[in-house]
């Protein structure tokens, strides 16, 4: 594991293309979905995890935020060589206040099967059942904003 300071920021266009490139390693090299997962990337607020390595500036965890009448994060992910370490809480704590600063008071995650504690563990209840998503078992979650 690295242990390396990484920082979180709203992503601008270069940015989400490194971002696009970590969801790829993770969810298609990683957990075996298809590239259709990733979805079009022009839509959404999307944030990352940078580690600086002098000038130069790795994405190494990604996530998005769609908004419409609901904020729902997605795709949240960081590369196995740094979890363990706050990164991916730091993604969606950054999704949350995004969602927030746009005037929605509570967010939605579909959260892979294996990330359910994770997201409990911040916060975030069932909603519903689980649905099977690319042949992978998946649970709508939800988090108040409020207080
Ligand atoms: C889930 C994920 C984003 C967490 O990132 P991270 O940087 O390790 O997260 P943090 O260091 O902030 O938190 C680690 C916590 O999550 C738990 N965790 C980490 N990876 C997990 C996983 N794949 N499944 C379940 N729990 C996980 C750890 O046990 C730890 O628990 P605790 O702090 O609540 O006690 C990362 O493991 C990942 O990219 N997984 C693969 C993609 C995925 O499943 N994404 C969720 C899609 S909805």
């Amino acid at each position: 594991m690295d242990t390396r300071p990484v920082r979180i920021r709203v992503a601008g266009p270069r940015l989400t293309r490194g971002g696009r490139a970590v969801r790829q390693r993770v969810f298609c090299g990683e957990l075996g979905l298809p590239d259709a997962v990733l979805g079009w990337d022009e839509d959404g607020v999307h944030v990352v995890a940078i580690f600086d390595e002098g000038p130069t500036e790795h994405v190494v965890g990604a996530a998005r935020l769609m908004l419409d009448d609901r904020a729902t994060g997605e795709q949240v992910c960081v590369d196995a060589h740094f979890r363990g370490q706050g990164v991916g809480t730091g993604l969606v704590a950054s999704l949350e206040s995004e969602a927030l600063r746009r005037g929605h008071l509570e967010i939605e995650v579909l959260a892979d099967a294996l990330a359910v504690p994770f997201y409990r563990a911040r916060g975030y209840r069932t909603v519903g059942d689980p649905e099977t998503v690319h042949g992978r078992s998946h649970q709508r979650m939800r988090r108040s904003l409020c207080g």
